[in-house]
């Protein structure tokens, strides 16, 4: 699982705390090279009396950023002619248009400042000469707009080497003596997004408890006694800033922003940070908290409309002097729909009435305010309806909750001059089933999704749902990151995201640093395969494909690796990467074993084996570690972050989390008593059933079975068979493996087998298949226990190997054990129409990556007609077909995508084998505006499952030499994997594991 991802670390030249940002930053004087501490000089930074009170605070953080750095605190000072700064090289920092420091600067220099004049949050920081009156010369920062200054101070801090979560995640800061910038200086232009933000949201048990603790004395002054006062959002509000995020959603379940403590609004405003509210709280007001505590009547437009625009209007009136984004239209209370006579014309209604509330509080023209329409669940059914607001309001679109963008905007809706946003999440609570335990996105997914959204045009706003904002650390600083300048990320360089993320929180190498790519990547997939909270202990099959221990030992080689650097970190590293890596491996690991075992412990139990026993207790242990890892994160660094592991996820009942983690159900068989079949169980790979005596599980009859039987041919999965031989009880034995036909191979052929020792699997293959003839061979495998005092016992097992032979010129996958498993990536021929290819996302999904068609936006904004589009192409060669009909059944596995294009535009592609007509799938079920088809929901529908198979029947597809081909139709359709079912595919969560392909 582990691959060493540097080459594709250089792909992006990289500072060394950067991540996709210019560099300007070096350690050790260099030509051209301002000094910012030098042999323990350190240069003053001024600032301007008259600029925003958010570059003060940014400033003054960036002046003890320095001194993290460096040891030496700089002098910081606001500019008076009586300044006295010979021979020193100043920092000069300020806002174009607001600091007079600033605009005496570049007059003085004529430094030319229309790269970002006027541009939203750009900014500009170089070397100039005789910048000041006795100044030879000075590092101006200079921001376009207040937070272009505040945001280049935090780019030069990151650079500097203060990692934006030094405090939310214990980030140390590497020492170094000398700092100096370089003369040409970093610049950004404005950010791809204009706004992008974070929504804290469901915040109970975790994030509420943990502020509780830390940011109150066990009162608040909140109403609702919320802890999210003003020194837990001026924590945020940094740590947003330093991320170059802008926009906020604040907590609210049981908070309402303005009002838990009076200084949060103003706060924010002085910070920098724009407030919004949710897509369920208009105009600036936390709803339904406030509306309970000082609202007028009911929730209810359309009888008591009065009420509510007054409510409105006080949250107008509140939010005036701040910077912040409106939400318009109405939800019911508790985030739900409204009630059922509401309609189109009443929305319609409450926009009409917002607006008219924004001019009297602002007069006139509202159409500069910025403001959103959310358009969530069945909100965006009304709009599907023909509902419109002004052309200035936002259009949000949002996710299906589950990481599918329900809906962008179409080639018509591209010009609105209010833009149109993305509200994504990557923590939820609701159906199928809550997911808000630990990371389960992968950042491939985020990019596939959003990079949409970026072509469509949906950029004006992106707002991410971050539940308790850990431990989405990093997942919520690449959707950020990403907004800020999406033409830095691409497909095939998010792996250098992360291991530059790597390097600056952990100051490993790059070697180390990729490692840490392959371990997030594969955290993040097993995470996103199935959310943790729905797995249970048979989601991956004990018997077929070895799935359920292939993925225990995928997690033990991502714990090995994780545990492997931990140890070699020093103290002041550990907590971090602990939080940010180790814990969620360890606890996401720990999980899947306590599943696997009791799901292993279920069936020896049925199976009458005393190992049932053994797995009760290690799922047992496992699960007493579950809480003991959650202690762990809670004791770390002295209980700093105590409860934000408070997070039940073990035993849900239904949607919402269990009061308490429920372990799973466990058997257990009486250790003492023999069973009534003998003191040998015989369990071969791929059944449920046990010989000897009867089992519901070895035929359908249930008793008066046939022995058991195994078969291989030579392309089969692993090349090789077992047979389990366990104890049925207390009495030791010692057992041969014998075989009545001499190619077969057993190893290995005896063992001895008691209580303490009570399983073992002997593996069974053909020993040379170059020395059967081709056809089918059929040998007895007998067991033999020998035990004192007891009556012989002996079990057979048949054995069929059939040896299929491929012709030498053959080059493609080759069926084994009647299944063709393709990844998609592995094309044999891969074509271009219209200059549209299917292109790989590495990383991306279930098994090995996807591929889509690209670029995004399709054949032109159009689709392709069926088989004109670009192919993947397939070679394969099949021995058998279903029960000889010559029918081979196709599936592909898609992502749950949804069809966010053009209305009449489903998602679709089509599948042809050989000169057959292709056959053409729309695989996402239409829905009712707004909704979404059942086979979405469940736990066993698209989303629950992070997949979609689409089954198709082709016949006449004799034995031999084949190509399949994958048709693109519409754009956004995520191909991952391929599997052609010629009569063996059996159960499993992933599908087989990939064919042998000869070359
Ligand atoms: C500069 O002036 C502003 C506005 O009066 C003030 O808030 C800030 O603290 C001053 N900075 C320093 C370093 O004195």
């Amino acid at each position: 699982m582990l691959r060493a991802s540097i080459a594709a670390m250089c792909a992006l030249a990289i500072g060394v705390h950067a991540i996709g940002q210019d560099s300007c930053v070096v350690f050790k004087s260099a030509p051209s090279t301002v000094p910012v501490v030098s042999k323990g000089k350190t240069s003053p930074i001024l600032t301007s009396a008259d600029d925003w009170p958010g570059v003060h605070v940014a400033t003054a953080s960036f002046a003890s950023d320095i001194q993290r750095v460096t040891g030496a605190k700089p002098s910081l000072s606001n500019f008076t002619v009586t300044s006295s700064l010979s021979a020193s090289t100043p920092i000069i920092v300020g806002t174009l248009g607001k600091s007079s420091l600033i605009a005496q600067v570049v007059n003085a220099t004529k430094l030319d400042v229309s790269s970002i004049e006027g541009k939203w949050e750009s900014f500009l920081a170089r070397e100039v000469k005789n910048p000041l009156p006795g100044v030879a010369g000075a590092y101006v920062i200079i921001g376009a707009d207040k937070r272009g200054t505040i945001f280049a101070l935090y780019d030069h801090s990151e650079q500097f080497g203060v990692s934006p979560w030094y405090w939310w995640a214990d980030v140390p800061t590497t020492k170094h003596a000398e700092l100096f910038v370089t003369s040409s200086g970093c610049s950004h232009g404005s950010p791809s997004v204009k706004y992008r933000g974070i929504f804290l949201n469901d915040e109970q048990p975790a994030l509420q408890s943990w502020a509780f603790e830390k940011f109150t004395n066990g009162t608040t002054d909140s109403p609702l006694n919320s802890p999210f006062n003003h020194f837990f959002y001026a924590k945020l509000f940094e740590l947003m800033l330093r991320m170059k995020a802008n926009y906020l959603w604040p907590a609210i379940w049981g908070s309402a922003f303005a009002i838990d403590d009076k200084e949060n609004q103003p706060l924010a405003d002085f910070y920098g940070i724009v407030m919004g509210t949710s897509h369920q709280e208009p105009m600036m007001r936390s709803t339904p908290n406030e509306f309970t505590l000082f609202g007028k009547g009911t929730w209810d437009y359309l009888h008591n409309a009065d009420n509510i625009k007054e409510y409105w209007l006080e949250g107008t009136k509140r939010a005036k002097p701040f910077e912040s984004v409106y939400t318009l239209g109405t939800r019911g209370f508790g985030d739900l729909p409204l009630s059922e006579d509401t309609n189109i014309e009443l929305l319609e209604q409450v926009i009409s009435d917002q607006t008219a509330i924004l001019e009297s509080v602002y007069g006139g023209d509202v159409s500069t305010i910025p403001q959103i329409w959310t358009l969530y669940k069945e909100v965006e059914g009304y709009y599907d309806g023909g509902m419109r607001v002004p052309d200035y309001v936002t259009l949000l679109w949002s996710d299906d909750n589950w990481g599918n963008i329900r809906r962008f905007p179409t080639a018509s809706e591209r010009n609105r001059t209010g833009g149109a946003g993305v509200y994504y999440h990557v923590d939820y609570v609701g159906d199928p089933r809550d997911y808000k335990w630990i990371t389960s996105s992968q950042i491939s997914k985020i990019y596939e999704q959003m990079s949409i959204a970026v072509d469509r045009e949906a950029t004006r706003l992106w707002i991410l749902n971050v539940g308790d904002l850990k431990p989405y650390e990093r997942e919520t600083e690449f959707f950020i990151t990403y907004g800020w300048n999406t033409t830095r990320w691409a497909s095939d360089n998010l792996n250098t995201f992360v291991s530059a993320w790597a390097q600056r929180e952990f100051d490993v190498s790059p070697a180390v640093a990729g490692t840490v790519v392959d371990i997030v990547a594969n955290l993040t997939r097993f995470n996103a395969r199935r959310k943790p909270e729905l797995l249970n202990a048979t989601t991956y099959s004990l018997i077929n494909y070895r799935e359920a221990e292939g993925v225990l030992s995928s997690w033990a080689t991502l714990q090995d690796a994780s545990t492997k650097i931990y140890n070699s970190l020093s103290n002041d590293l550990k907590p971090s990467f602990f939080q940010l890596v180790h814990h969620p491996v360890l606890a996401s690991a720990n999980l899947a074993n306590i599943l696997v075992s009791a799901g292993i412990n279920n069936m020896r139990a049925s199976q009458a084996r005393i190992s049932a026993n053994d797995m009760a207790d290690q799922a047992q242990k496992f699960f007493e570690r579950d809480f003991d890892l959650e202690t762990q994160y809670h004791e770390l660094l002295n209980g700093k972050w105590n409860h934000m592991m408070d997070q039940t996820h073990i035993g849900y009942y239904y949607w919402q989390q269990p009061m308490t983690n429920t372990m799973p159900a466990i058997n257990r068989v009486q250790a003492r008593k023999q069973a009534l079949a003998g003191i040998m169980r015989i369990v071969p790979e791929g059944t449920l059933g046990a010989w000897p005596g009867d089992n519901s599980n070895q035929c359908a009859q249930g008793y008066n079975c046939p022995p058991p039987s195994i078969s291989l041919d030579p392309f089969s999965p692993f090349g090789n068979r077992y047979i389990d031989v366990g104890a049925g009880g207390p009495v030791p034995f010692t057992f041969k493996a014998t075989s009545n036909e001499s190619w077969v191979s057993l190893s290995p052929a005896q063992g001895s087998i008691s209580p303490k020792s009570p399983e073992q699997r002997v593996f069974v293959t053909v020993k040379d298949w170059s020395r059967l003839t081709a056809g089918t061979h059929t040998a007895t495998v007998t067991f033999t226990a020998t035990a004192a005092k007891q009556p012989p016992l002996a079990v057979q097992v048949v054995f069929t190997a059939t040896k299929t032979t491929l012709p030498g010129s053959f080059r493609g996958f080759v069926e084994g054990s009647g299944a063709v498993s393709i990844e998609a990536a592995h094309s044999t021929r891969n074509t271009t129409a219209n200059g549209v290819s299917w292109r790989e996302l590495p990383g991306y999904g279930r098994t090995l990556s996807g591929v889509t068609p690209w670029p995004r936006l399709g054949n032109n904004d159009s689709n392709f007609t069926i088989g004109a589009g670009p192919s993947l192409e397939y070679d394969f060669y099949n021995f058998n077909t279903i029960n000889g009909s010559g029918n081979i059944t196709v599936t592909t596995f898609v992502s749950p995508s949804l069809n966010a294009g053009e209305r009449d535009r489903p998602l679709a592609f089509a599948v042809q084998v050989d000169a057959q007509a292709p056959q053409t799938s729309y695989f996402f079920p239409p829905a009712v505006p707004g909704g979404l088809p059942t086979a979405w929901g469940g736990l066993d529908g698209f989303v629950a499952n992070g997949i979609i198979s689409v089954n198709m029947i082709f016949n006449g597809v004799s034995p031999g030499p084949h190509t399949l081909k994958v048709f693109a139709i519409e754009p956004a359709v995520v191909v991952q994997r391929i599997v052609i079912n010629t009569g063996g595919v059996q159960p499993s969560y992933l599908g087989p594991p990939e064919s042998t392909v000869t070359t």
